[in-house]
C-alpha cells in the first residue's frame, strides 16, 4: 500500500465539535474529550469507486482513502487479512432464530481485533516522532500495542491490573514491552500511565486518549459491509468494553452511506455487557446521555467488558440510540455455557466475549426485541484460545486391563 495523499480534513472534539489541524500528534481534546478523524468524504468519492476496491488486497489497508495514513508513511503491518464471516446453522436452529454469522475476529494477529486499531494507531504514532508509548490494558490491547511497537522498532511499557488473565500478560510481555502488574484496577494503571507521561516521554494510549485506534476498529465496519456486497446487516452484536469497536463501526456505515456505497439502512448496534458490569446498559435503559457512576462491584470474569465507566460512554450511548439499537447483559454462567454448547455443536470456539453475544442474542429473541427475519452478526473479537478452558481430566492406564466397553 502506497498511500499518496491523505483525505483528512480535520479532527473534531467528540464533544464541543472544536476543529483540530490534521496531521499532528493528540491526546484528548481541550474538553477532555476524544478526538474524531474528518475526512473529505466528496473528494473521496470522486477518487475511488467500491470496483476499484477489487483489486487491492483483501487486508485492512484496501480502505485507504478512508484511513488517516500520512502520505508515503510506513504502514506498520503483520497481515491484517479479512477476517470471515462463519455461519452458526444448527445454534440458530435451536434457538429458533434466524441467520447468525460470527465476524471472527481470533484470526486477526496476537488473536484479536484490537490488531486493527493498534496496526493503524502506531502506524500513525511512528510517522509523526513517536518513540514510546504507553497503556493500561487488561490484555488483549497490550498484546497488540506490544506487538507492533516491536515491529515499529518502538518501545513500549505496559500496565496490567493484577487480575488480567496469566495467558495474556505473558503474551504482552513475550513480545517486548516493559510488563508490569499493578496491585489494583485499570483506572490505577491508567494513573501511572498519566504520570508518566512528562517524566519518561511516554505517549498515552489508553483507550479513546489518541485519535486514531478508532479508525483502525473503523475497518470492521468497511470490511463487513464490503463482504455483505455494499449492504449491512440488520443486528450487529458488540462485546462492549471502552465501546472503541461501536463507535468506529457506526462512524464507517456513516461514512459509506455519505459516500453512496450504502444506503440509508443502517443496523443495530447492540452494546453486549454483563450483569458483573454493565454501566451502559443501566445508563441506556435508564434514558441517560452518561455513566453517571463507576459500575461497582465489577464481578465479571468477561476481561474485555470489565469497564466501570468508559470514556466515550456519550458515545457509545448515542450509537445505541441512534440506530436503534439496545443494551443486553449476560451472566457468566449462560456464556461459559454457551461457549460450549457451540464448540460442541459447530466446531466453533468462540471466545467468552463473543459466547456473550450469542447469549444476547437468545435472551433479545425470547424477549421480542428482535426476529428471526433479522440477520445477526455476532463479534468475535478474540481467539478462544486466548481464554481458560474446562479442565480435562479422564485418562487410562495402558498397564491396566481396559474395559473398551465402558469409554
Ligand atoms: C475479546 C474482547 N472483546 C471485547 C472487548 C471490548 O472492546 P471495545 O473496547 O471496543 O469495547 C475487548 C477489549 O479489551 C476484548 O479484548
Amino acid at each position: 500500500m502506497t498511500v499518496l495523499r491523505s483525505y483528512v480534513t480535520h479532527l473534531e472534539c467528540s464533544f464541543s465539535l472544536k476543529h483540530y489541524e490534521p496531521e499532528r500528534l493528540y491526546n484528548l481534546s481541550d474538553a477532555g474529550r476524544p478526538l474524531i478523524v474528518r475526512y473529505d468524504l466528496n473528494a473521496i468519492k470522486a477518487a475511488v469507486s467500491p470496483e476499484d476496491l477489487l483489486a487491492r488486497p483483501q487486508d485492512m489497508w484496501r480502505f485507504e482513502e478512508l484511513l488517516p495514513v500520512l502520505p508515503h508513511a510506513e504502514i506498520v503491518s503483520l497481515g491484517e487479512a479479512w477476517t470471515p464471516l462463519i455461519p452458526l446453522p444448527r445454534i440458530s436452529v435451536k434457538f429458533g432464530g434466524g441467520e447468525i454469522l460470527v465476524k471472527d475476529e481470533g484470526r486477526m494477529p496476537t488473536g484479536s481485533f484490537k490488531a486493527r486499531g493498534l496496526a493503524l494507531a502506531v502506524t500513525m504514532a511512528k510517522a509523526l516522532g513517536v518513540t514510546n508509548i504507553a497503556m493500561p490494558t487488561a490484555g488483549n490491547a497490550g498484546a497488540a500495542l506490544s506487538a507492533y511497537c516491536s515491529r515499529a522498532g518502538l518501545r513500549s511499557t505496559v500496565f496490567c491490573p493484577e487480575d488480567a488473565p496469566e495467558t495474556t500478560v505473558r503474551e504482552i510481555a513475550f513480545h517486548g514491552a516493559e510488563t508490569y502488574r499493578v496491585n489494583g484496577l485499570i483506572s490505577h494503571c491508567g494513573e501511572l500511565v498519566a504520570q508518566g507521561v512528562d517524566s519518561q516521554g511516554w505517549f498515552d494510549f489508553s483507550t479513546l486518549k489518541e485519535p486514531y485506534r478508532i479508525e483502525g476498529k473503523k475497518t470492521m465496519g468497511l470490511e463487513l459491509a464490503e463482504q455483505l456486497d455494499w449492504d449491512v446487516p440488520d443486528l450487529i452484536f458488540y462485546p462492549t468494553g471502552g465501546g472503541t469497536g461501536l463507535i468506529g463501526m457506526w462512524k464507517a456505515f456513516q461514512e459509506l452511506e455519505e459516500l453512496g456505497w450504502i444506503s440509508k439502512k443502517k443496523p443495530r448496534m447492540i452494546a453486549v455487557q454483563s450483569t458483573g458490569c454493565a454501566p451502559l446498559v443501566k445508563a441506556y435503559d435508564e434514558g441517560k446521555a452518561f455513566v453517571d457512576e463507576p459500575w461497582e462491584p465489577v464481578t465479571t470474569k468477561l476481561h474485555g467488558v470489565r469497564v466501570p465507566k468508559p470514556l466515550g460512554d456519550f458515545l457509545c450511548l448515542q450509537v445505541m440510540r441512534d440506530s436503534d439499537g439496545f443494551g443486553v447483559m449476560v451472566s457468566d454462567d449462560d456464556v461459559s455455557d454457551t461457549r460450549a454448547m457451540v464448540a460442541r455443536e459447530e466446531g466453533f470456539h468462540l471466545g467468552p466475549e463473543g459466547a456473550a453475544c450469542l447469549v444476547a442474542y437468545r435472551q433479545a429473541l425470547k424477549a421480542g426485541r428482535i426476529t428471526k427475519s433479522d440477520q445477526a452478526i455476532i463479534f468475535n473479537c478474540g481467539n478462544g484460545l486466548k481464554s481458560d478452558l474446562p479442565p480435562m481430566d479422564r485418562s487410562i492406564d495402558r498397564h491396566e486391563t481396559i474395559d473398551f466397553g465402558s469409554l
